[in-house]
């Protein structure tokens, strides 16, 4: 099929007359999920973001850049272009989605399954994505903005009984930027 082709050029495996095929028992044991949410958890509207915050944009880049980003296909079109300097891995139910810069694949699995190469593989959304992600993250980057948001989008509720928060660093509002956040960190709790 024509995205497992695109696959294989984008990821530089080995060539192998064989087609890429996704392991199903394959689990990643570093997966992050990295997002921004308001207050009311609120992702995003009308397929884009809700607030301009250059910093956050500055440490999304510098955590990501050299890494697999997984992305659902709305996510991807929201974005101008595939994002540089990252193996930007696309889930979607259409066999036929082509881009370029991109890997294509047809559910969260096959996209770790892909990244298996990357010590630290990227899920960057959007809602749909983040919550059938959340079980196999180990590390939430949560970017808290400070106020409440009208949406169409929205973070999955976190856990307290799952994820402990390990850091956190707060940035007040200021005049460049008339947002307050958070950057958090949360680890999974390891269960025995
Ligand atoms: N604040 C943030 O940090 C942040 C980050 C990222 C995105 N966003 C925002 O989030 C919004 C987009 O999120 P969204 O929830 O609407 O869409 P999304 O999660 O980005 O993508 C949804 C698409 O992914 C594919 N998909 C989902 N589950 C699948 C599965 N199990 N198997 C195969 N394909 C699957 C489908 O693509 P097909 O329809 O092609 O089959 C589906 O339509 C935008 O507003 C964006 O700006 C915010």
């Amino acid at each position: 099929m024509e995205h497992h082709r695109l696959n294989k050029t984008l990821l530089e495996e080995e060539e192998t007359p064989q087609e890429a095929v996704a392991n199903p028992d394959y689990e990643h044991p570093n997966v992050t999920l990295i997002a921004a949410a308001s207050e009311n958890d609120a992702l995003g509207k009308d397929n884009g973001l809700l607030w301009h915050i250059r910093e956050d944009l500055q440490r999304f880049k510098e955590l990501t850049c050299g890494h697999a980003i997984i992305m659902g296909r709305k996510t991807f079109e929201s974005l101008p272009k595939a994002l540089p300097n990252r193996t930007n891995i696309v889930i979607t139910r259409n066999n036929d989605y082509q881009a370029t810069g991109i890997v294509c694949c047809s559910s969260l699995e096959e996209a770790l399954d892909l990244a298996k190469d990357d010590p630290q593989p990227f899920i960057i959304g959007g809602g749909q994505i983040y919550q059938q992600a959340m079980p196999f993250a180990h590390t939430l980057e949560l970017t808290r903005v400070h106020d409440h948001f009208e949406a169409d989008t929205f973070f999955p509720t976190i856990d307290p009984t799952i994820w402990q928060e390990v850091w956190r660093e707060t940035h007040p509002k200021s005049d460049n930027q008339p947002l307050a956040y958070t950057f958090i960190t949360y680890k999974k709790i390891a269960t025995s």
